[in-house]
């Protein structure tokens, strides 16, 4: 399941990334926002990763105009690992090395296309676990400092 939202700066391509996945059978829950009027990122971003850590099985997409502050956001929800990806290769080392739980985007930094492979890439790429999960159990760590 992939648990998708987006601030109205990231509504444009959220809307385009859920009929992708629709279309590819894949189940999206589309928590909103739904309208093009402004809203705050942050009430996203605690939706959807509350969604995320509760979903077994789950990943998240977030977008907001640059990713930046949807996913601020969203790394302060205890065992949420967020990733702002604007390229292939980040979407792939976060999920083969950071094992990343959400992947963020800017809808007004990237096309529609390149957004597609990004999460593409994201939704099929496995974690490699061993030395990676050594360093991923020191980031749960840090969130009980
Ligand atoms: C909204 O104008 C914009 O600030 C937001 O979408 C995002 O880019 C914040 O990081």
């Amino acid at each position: 399941m992939v648990i998708i939202g987006s601030d109205h700066g990231g509504f444009e391509l959220k809307n385009h990334v859920v009929k992708y996945l629709e279309e590819q059978g894949v189940e999206v829950k589309d928590c909103g926002t739904y309208t093009e009027e402004s809203c705050d990122y942050p009430d996203i971003a605690k939706q959807v990763a509350e969604e995320v850590k509760t979903t077994s099985n789950s990943k998240g997409i977030l977008i907001c105009g640059t990713g930046i502050g949807i996913s601020i956001a969203a790394n302060k929800i205890p065992s949420i690992r967020a990733a702002l990806c604007g390229d292939v290769y980040s979407a792939k080392m976060s999920r083969e090395h950071n094992n990343a739980n959400i992947l963020c985007m800017g809808g007004r930094v990237i096309g529609r296309e390149l957004a597609f492979m990004i999460v593409d890439t994201f939704l099929n790429t496995e974690f490699l676990g061993g030395r990676h999960q050594r360093r991923v159990d020191k980031i749960t760590e840090l969130e009980s400092k």
